[in-house]
């Protein structure tokens, strides 16, 4: 018997198989059934043989549906006794850390709370937007990083000699300049402002030098591509050569990959935490090491 069973939603079964092929289980899929009325429930088709269950789900591209869905299943494994460990290659809410306006639900919290509340001990994650989002959670959390394996993939299409890493706000730059250093390269910060009502987002002109050099923008995610498109316009104006861009998390929401194309982006480097998507980086290999090093053989 597997030392943890693998059981995991409809839109996570190409993770689901490549974790299960590494770690000798194979994945069991929980089926969801609509009702008309807009609700829905689940139902896995056999029993997890292990005691420890490894859940694996995609909270997008609908994270309202996805967490309540979530939600069922964890009831359902946590009912029949099991010791839940789940993997969300994604975390939505994490951008929502704080109360940035009065009056507004720490919506990450209420998320967490909920899973740690049906029985989920361990919450695996994938370059999760702020550490300050785990933590306030009981749960015993791990964000995997995706650098290294975004890194490679840089180093095997592109030459880095002339490279830079530019983060496009000041919130990424840590991360950026872990990426740089795996590159070898200088790494530098924009500053960005995103007004809290309107969700607009504006980019201060920068003070660093960049004319000739080919620049890679650095970021956890890409949502609507409005930060990036600001940052290569910039970096453009500023005299680069080119922009690529690496990012973990390709929400790429409406028409983003044409704005950051019309942008000047000319390569996109981003993983398959959201879909398997034509040339995402995958990242199952980290998620397996990441918990192989925590499954105690049973
Ligand atoms: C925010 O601070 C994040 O790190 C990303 O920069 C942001 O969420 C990207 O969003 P968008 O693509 O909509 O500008």
């Amino acid at each position: 018997m597997a030392a943890i069973s693998i059981v995991h939603t409809a839109e996570s079964q190409d993770l689901a198989m490549r974790i299960g092929h590494r770690l000798g289980s194979r994945p069991m899929p929980v089926s969801e059934i609509p009702f008309m009325d807009g609700e829905l429930k689940v139902r896995l088709a056999e029993k997890p043989e292990s005691s420890e269950v490894l859940f694996i789900t995609r909270l997008y591209p609908d994270p309202n549906r996805s967490i309540v869905r979530a939600l069922f299943v964890l009831h359902y494994l946590n009912s029949i006794g099991k010791r839940i460990r789940m993997f969300v290659p994604y975390l939505a809410y994490a951008r929502q850390d704080r109360e940035f306006l009065e009056g507004e639900s720490v919506s990450i919290e209420a998320v967490l709370s909920q899973f740690a509340h049906f029985g989920v001990t361990d919450l695996l994650t994938v370059d999760v937007h702020s550490e300050k989002s785990l933590s306030n959670s009981s749960l015993r959390m791990q964000s995997i990083s995706a650098s290294a394996a975004l890194a490679e993939a840089v180093k095997g299409a592109m030459e880095t000699k002339n490279a830079i890493v530019v983060s496009p706000d000041k919130g990424a730059a840590a991360r950026a300049q872990e990426f740089s250093s795996l590159l070898d390269v200088e790494s530098f910060a924009m500053d960005k402002s995103r007004d809290r009502t309107t969700g607009e987002v504006k980019t201060a002109d920068i003070n660093f030098e960049v004319e000739g050099k080919d620049a890679i923008i650095f970021d956890d995610m890409v949502s609507t591509g409005g930060s990036m498109a600001n940052a290569s316009s910039i970096l453009l104006r500023h005299g680069c050569r080119s922009v690529s861009a690496a990012f973990t998390h390709a929400l790429l929401i409406g028409n983003s990959r044409e704005k950051l194309s019309s942008a000047g982006v000319s390569r996109m480097f981003f993983t398959n935490t959201i879909g398997d998507f034509d040339g995402a980086i995958d990242i199952s290999a980290e998620v397996s090491s990441a918990i192989i090093g925590n499954v105690k053989e049973l």
